[in-house]
């Protein structure tokens, strides 16, 4: 897993305040990275003690850690989750940068389809503006004329490169990522329809308005911000 901002305490408490949100007999939503990990720890602690809940996850990892955790697992073809709880990579408001581990189409799908989002991050994510690069999944045939329009849309995309193997960062889809530049996001809404309408691009990591609460763990404590 790869190591972002924000000690392990803080997500900690991002992830057990989120996990609290969760009532028995539900279906939840399983995020990737190192946050909604603790999400799916603290769980999995509580179908121990007799929750009983379905996961649906939204990668490899996510699966795994679910599955590790003893969190019994469902498709979404199978059920529609009634919360989810996802980490971020930049947090402006509810508008979320997701994809830093490659999963934000997986992510998109299951934390959209849920009735509930809540979003488990530490304060390093936080920012008046989303600012950070904008991870965009593509089918590898179309990257280089995705780039191309990334460019003209004033975009400066790089081609991620995949570590501990030769060559770029393929997604649990089998895809490429491109990450793009972009500057101050003034209007997230409108890149995200700008990006979603680039032929080849299969899903972008802007995540507009689709967060209902975010949970953001301190050094203290856990701050709530709900609609
Ligand atoms: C995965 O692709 C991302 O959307 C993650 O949710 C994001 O990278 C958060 O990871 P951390 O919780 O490890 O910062």
């Amino acid at each position: 897993m790869k190591r972002t901002g924000g000690t392990d305490e803080q997500k900690r408490r991002a992830g057990e305040s989120a996990a609290d949100a969760v009532d028995d007999g539900t279906v939840v939503g399983l995020g990737t990275g190192s946050t909604a990990a603790t999400a799916i720890r603290e769980l999995g602690r509580r179908v121990d003690s007799g929750l009983d809940i379905r996961g649906i996850p939204t990668s490899y990892e996510s699966r795994q850690a679910a599955r590790e955790a003893g969190i019994p697992l469902v498709s979404l073809a199978e059920a529609t989750p009634d919360i989810a709880i996802d980490g971020a990579d930049q947090v402006a408001g509810f508008d979320l940068i997701k994809g830093g581990g490659a999963a934000h189409a997986r992510e998109k799908l299951v934390d959209a389809a849920a009735d509930r989002f809540l979003v488990v991050a530490d304060g390093t994510k936080l920012a008046a503006t989303l600012d950070a690069p904008v991870p965009i999944e593509v089918l590898p045939d179309a990257e280089p004329v995705v780039s191309a329009d990334l460019e003209t849309l004033g975009g400066s995309p790089t081609l991620r490169d995949a570590e501990r193997k030769d060559g770029p960062v393929v997604t649990d889809n089998g895809n490429l990522v491109v990450d793009c530049e972009f500057g101050a996001i003034a209007d997230p809404a409108a890149l995200a329809a700008d990006l979603a309408g680039i032929p080849g691009v299969v899903e972008h990591g802007l995540f507009v308005d689709l967060a209902d609460e975010i949970h953001v763990g301190t050094e203290t404590g856990v701050d709530v911000t709900e609609r």
